[in-house]
C-alpha cells in the first residue's frame, strides 16, 4: 500500500480498497485506545485551517476535536473570513499554506475544492460539497463495519435524494465490495459521473461491488442490510424545500419500508434529520437506528485520516 502521507481527500474515489481499510483499521484502533485512556494531547506544533462556507455542527465539532486530540491547532474560518473581499482561491491557498499544515474545506462547488487542492502544497480534505461528502462516508463505513463485522457482500439501500451522500456512498461501497442500491424519484438521481466512477472502481479493483439506481424505494430496501437516507433539501436548496417534499412523497423511511429490509438491518442518516420528511420518529428513534454511533464516528474517522496524512 502507498503511504497516505500528504494525500488529499476530495471524493473518496481517489482511494484504493486497501487504503480505505487502513483508514478504518486506524480509526477503530484509535477509538479503542481513546475509550481505554484519555491522554492529554501532545502538541505537535502543527495547525489546520477549517473553512466552512456552509453551516455545520458535526463536521466542525468533530474536526476541531480531532485536531486538538492530535496536538494540532485548528483555526476555523467562516464565509466572512476565507474568500472574502473577492480574494481568489489561488491567493487564499497561497497564504494559508504559509501558516497551516492541513486545509479542511466545506463549500458549494466540488470544482472549488479541487482548485484548492491544485494550488495547495499541504493536504486538503473535502468537508462536504454539493457533490461529495467523503468524511461522512468514512464514518458510515466504520459504523457499518462495527455493527456488521465485515463490509464486503453487504447490501446498502439509500432512499431519497441522489445528492452528495448518495454519490459518495456509491464510491465508498464500490471500494468496500458492497452492493449499493439508490432509490430516487425522476430528476433526483445521483450524478451519472459518480455512478460510472463507482462501477469503474469496482471493476478496476475487483472488489465484487455492484451499483444500481432504481425508482422504487421498496425494491431498493428489499433484503438490505443497511438502509440510509438524507435530507430532501440540502444546504443551498432551501428555497426548493416545499417542491422537494412533494417530489419525494413515497420516499420516507417508515416502519413499513424498514420491514422489507433484513430483520437485522440497521438504519443510518448523516444528520441533521427532518423528522416526518425523509424519516419518521419510529425509525430514527427505533432499535435499528445507529445514527448516533454514526455521528460519533465522524470524530474517529477524521482523526484517523488526519493522523495518516500528516
Ligand atoms: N453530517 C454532517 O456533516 O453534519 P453537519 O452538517 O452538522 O456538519
Ligand atoms: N445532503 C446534506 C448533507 C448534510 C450533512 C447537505 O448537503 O446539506
Amino acid at each position: 500500500m502507498q503511504s497516505l502521507k500528504g494525500r488529499d481527500l476530495l471524493t473518496l474515489g481517489e482511494l484504493a480498497p486497501e487504503e480505505l481499510a487502513a483508514v478504518l483499521d486506524r480509526a477503530e484502533a484509535q477509538k479503542r485506545a481513546r475509550l481505554n485512556a484519555r491522554h492529554a494531547p501532545q502538541p505537535t506544533g502543527k495547525s489546520a485551517a477549517l473553512i466552512f462556507m456552509k453551516p455545520s455542527m458535526r463536521t466542525r465539532v468533530s474536526f476541531e476535536l480531532a485536531c486538538v486530540d492530535l496536538g494540532i491547532h485548528p483555526v476555523v474560518l467562516g464565509p466572512g473570513d476565507a474568500f472574502s473581499r473577492n480574494e481568489t482561491i489561488h491567493d487564499t491557498v497561497k497564504v494559508l499554506e504559509r501558516y497551516v499544515d492541513l486545509i479542511v474545506i466545506r463549500t458549494f462547488a466540488q470544482a472549488d475544492v479541487e482548485e484548492v487542492a491544485r494550488h495547495s502544497s499541504v493536504p486538503v480534505i473535502n468537508a462536504l460539497t454539493d457533490d461529495y461528502h467523503p468524511c461522512q462516508v468514512l464514518a458510515d463505513l466504520l459504523t457499518i463495519r462495527e455493527h456488521k463485522g465485515e463490509l464486503p457482500g453487504l447490501t446498502l439501500a439509500y432512499v431519497g435524494d441522489g445528492n452528495n451522500m448518495a454519490n459518495t456512498l456509491m464510491l465508498g461501497g464500490a471500494l468496500a465490495g458492497m452492493h449499493v442500491v439508490i432509490a430516487a424519484p425522476a430528476g433526483f438521481e445521483p450524478r451519472p459521473e459518480a455512478v460510472s466512477d463507482a462501477v469503474e472502481l469496482a471493476a478496476r479493483f475487483g472488489t465484487g461491488a455492484s451499483v444500481r439506481v432504481v425508482r422504487s424505494a421498496e425494491e431498493a430496501v428489499s433484503g438490505a442490510d443497511v438502509v440510509v437516507t438524507d435530507t430532501w433539501a440540502s444546504m443551498g436548496q432551501e428555497a426548493e424545500h416545499d417542491a422537494r417534499v412533494a417530489a419525494f412523497a413515497g420516499y420516507s423511511v417508515t416502519p413499513r419500508l424498514m420491514a422489507l429490509a433484513k430483520p437485522d438491518a440497521v438504519f443510518m442518516h448523516c444528520l441533521p434529520a427532518h423528522r416526518g420528511e425523509e424519516v419518521v420518529d419510529e425509525v430514527i428513534d427505533g432499535p435499528q437506528s445507529i445514527v448516533f454511533d454514526e455521528a460519533e464516528n465522524r470524530l474517529h474517522a477524521q482523526r484517523a485520516w488526519i493522523s495518516l496524512v500528516l
